[in-house]
């Protein structure tokens, strides 16, 4: 068991009572070290990741993950990270156009910590 709050919490999208999507903002600094190094950020940075995005297929293309995530960019900065950060495949064209339009900026793709090829994405929050 974890404290969903101090590691991942998860903020879903709904259809009256469907659920339909969700999102997760990652914030346990033990389980971003590695990434932290990816990023080219020092280990005292308090950082915060956009991930655990999934929408329903015939829910997709609505809006639903870049309104997920700019709801998590403004609870990222009123929690106080430095930065917000994400990952995604080059290929998931749907998971960078989202990252993208909610403002992170491309910094580059490689092989991340846990092995997979992932564009590395970041935002300055202050
Ligand atoms: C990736 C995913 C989460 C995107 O969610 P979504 O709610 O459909 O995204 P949005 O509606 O906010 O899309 C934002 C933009 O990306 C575009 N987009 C979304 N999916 C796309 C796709 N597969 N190909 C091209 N463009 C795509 C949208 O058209 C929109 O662009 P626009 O504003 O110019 O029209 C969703 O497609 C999904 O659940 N995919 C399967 C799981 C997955 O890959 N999760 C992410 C990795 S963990």
């Amino acid at each position: 068991m974890f404290d969903e709050e101090n590691y991942a919490p998860l903020y879903g999208a709904y259809d009256g009572d469907k659920l339909v999507g969700m999102a997760q903002l990652y914030v346990s600094q033990t389980m971003l070290a590695d990434f932290k190094k990816d990023f080219g950020l020092p280990s005292s940075t308090k950082i915060a990741e956009l991930g655990g995005n999934l929408v329903l297929p015939e829910y997709r293309g609505l809006g639903i993950t870049t309104n997920l995530q700019k709801i998590e960019l403004e609870i990222a900065k009123q929690r106080g990270f430095d930065y917000l950060i994400s990952m995604a495949h080059p290929d998931n064209i749907g998971s960078c156009k989202t990252l993208e339009k909610v403002g992170l900026k491309f910094v580059g793709g490689q092989k991340v910590a846990n092995g997979f090829l992932r564009n590395l994405y970041m935002l300055k929050l202050k």
